[in-house]
């Protein structure tokens, strides 16, 4: 993480609209606890290309959790999920599985490993039909 007071900084100015900006203040500072815009604007910019940044090192290792949502009752589905967690190349660390309703699950898969192999596990996941959401947090750089 940078420090800000040694860092040089600079001024810019943004246009937005000003429903927006006020909806953003009213549910972003009383969620994080930031003093100001500018503190705001660094911190979302940061995570930003924190999480952008692996995507473009394969070598990296990373850590990553992967949660999807799915329904188990399409055909073939949970095996699917099964055999790409399986084929993954051992970058699972450990699951856990919920059962959000009579249909629907909700998956969360903890990863390590090399960002190429983490990326080629998620893209499997991608090709598999039927998932409804997936998510992915990049949680730590090993
Ligand atoms: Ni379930």
């Amino acid at each position: 993480m940078q420090n800000d007071k040694h860092d040089k900084l600079t001024r810019f100015s943004i246009t937005i609209p000003e429903e927006l900006l006020s909806e953003f203040e009213e549910n972003y500072y009383s969620d994080h606890k930031r003093e100001n815009r500018s503190e705001a604007i660094r911190f979302l910019m940061r995570q930003y290309i924190s999480g952008e940044r692996w995507k473009s090192d394969d070598n990296k290792e990373v850590c990553a959790t992967v949660t999807i949502i799915y329904d188990h009752h399409l055909p073939g589905l949970s095996c699917k999920l099964t055999a790409a967690q399986h084929d993954s190349g051992g970058v699972i660390i450990c699951s856990t599985h919920v059962h959000l309703s009579h249909s629907s699950c909700l998956e969360c898969i903890i990863t390590k490993g090399l960002a190429r192999d983490i990326k080629k596990f998620i893209d499997a996941l991608k090709s598999i039909r039927g998932i409804k959401n997936l998510d992915i947090n990049i949680t730590a750089e090993v």
